[in-house]
């Protein structure tokens, strides 16, 4: 039995914006196993990041009311205090985003980045040792002559060696997790296949749990083991990679799983898009969220708020259509 990291329990995320409170999440559960990569997909504003974001409070502090458990090795992080939360992020949890260049800093060189985060929670380890760690982990992330390249600021790399350069800077003190949000976005394809070839030779190295944002569900087949499909701030379906892309069970999934271009499809054959937009996140809402696009919907989804549905073991879906009432 692999041991559960970290558990997240009825988190909420919401904003105060001018307009008013934004409910970015509503209420997730789920938890990261040791060793496991997990794939979060859902469509653009669905609270991916913010969710994510979360999880080491990354969220702008005065405008986020964070609620709920983020439970790591049993302790909720969201009462941590800020000191607290500077010794778990970077050490126990770390953070890759889309776009390195605004996660790097531009005056110091990407060798000295590294060492300092590094030296931040090892201070007692001699600077000669740390700058030899650092050095096997630019080579780890496959960045070649890292001596010379310690010495790079990061304005001159490309953007799949700055990508590189976070991953060595995520994993420098070993992280039980890592958190990446769309790592590959910004990418052009072929370095998007070598990051996620990278990010999977590392996790079978190390060890490392990794929970992938993507809005790409040919890299959660390629890369993850479960996935967590949202909408509107739910979690709506969770499963294995296999049952979820074999046995869809949320009508979203389906949408979202019908929606992939494919090669043998005839090419007059337009291409499949789920019709509508998510709603505002401003509003509270009533009844299932993706009920005014569904085609399924039946009269009870305007009114009720669906629960999640354990439809078999490890597979959850929050659609009414799984209610004893409503299976004809
Ligand atoms: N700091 C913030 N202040 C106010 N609203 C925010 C803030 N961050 C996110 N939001 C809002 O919260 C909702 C969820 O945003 P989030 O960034 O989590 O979406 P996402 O699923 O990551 O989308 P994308 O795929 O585009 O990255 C959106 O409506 C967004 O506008
Ligand atoms: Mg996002």
């Amino acid at each position: 039995m692999k041991k559960k990291l970290l558990d997240v329990k009825d988190l909420h995320v919401r904003f105060s914006t001018s307009r008013g409170q934004l409910h970015a999440v509503r209420g997730i559960h789920f938890s990261i196993y040791e060793g496991e990569t997990v794939g979060i997909v859902g469509e653009s504003g669905c609270g991916k990041s913010a969710a994510v974001k979360a999880l080491t409070r990354l969220n702008p502090r005065y405008t986020t009311h964070l609620e709920g458990e983020v439970l790591y090795e049993g302790n909720n992080l969201l009462n941590y205090s800020e000191a607290q939360m500077r010794g778990v992020r970077g050490k126990e949890i770390s953070m890759i985003f889309q776009d390195p260049m605004t996660s790097l800093n531009p005056t110091m060189t990407i060798g000295n980045q590294i060492l300092e985060g590094y030296a931040q929670h090892f201070p007692s380890t001699p600077k000669a040792k740390a700058r030899l760690t650092v050095l096997e982990m630019l080579r780890k992330v496959g960045i070649p002559f890292p001596e010379e390249r310690f010495n790079a600021y990061p304005h001159t790399l490309s953007g799949g060696m700055r990508q590189r350069v976070m991953i060595a800077l995520a994993l420098a003190c070993e992280p039980k997790i890592l958190l990446a949000d769309e790592p590959t976005t910004a990418l052009d394809v072929t370095i998007q296949a070598q990051i996620l070839d990278l990010l999977k030779f590392i996790q079978k190295e190390t060890g490392t749990s990794i929970l992938l944002i993507t809005h790409d569900m040919s890299v959660i087949a390629n890369v993850c083991d479960r996935v967590l499909v949202m909408y509107a701030g739910k979690i709506i379906e969770s499963a294995s990679v296999e049952t979820l892309f074999s046995h869809p069970q949320h009508p979203y999934t389906q949408r979202l799983l019908a929606a992939i271009p494919r090669l043998d499809q005839p090419k007059d054959q337009p291409l499949l898009s789920i019709e509508g937009a998510p709603p505002n996140l401003i509003h509270s809402l009533k009844g299932c969220s993706f009920c005014p696009r569904c085609r399924e919907a039946m009269t009870i989804c305007k009114q009720e708020d669906p629960p999640t549905f354990e439809v078999k073991e490890n597979h959850l879906s929050a659609c009414l259509k799984h209610d004893a009432r409503c299976i004809r």
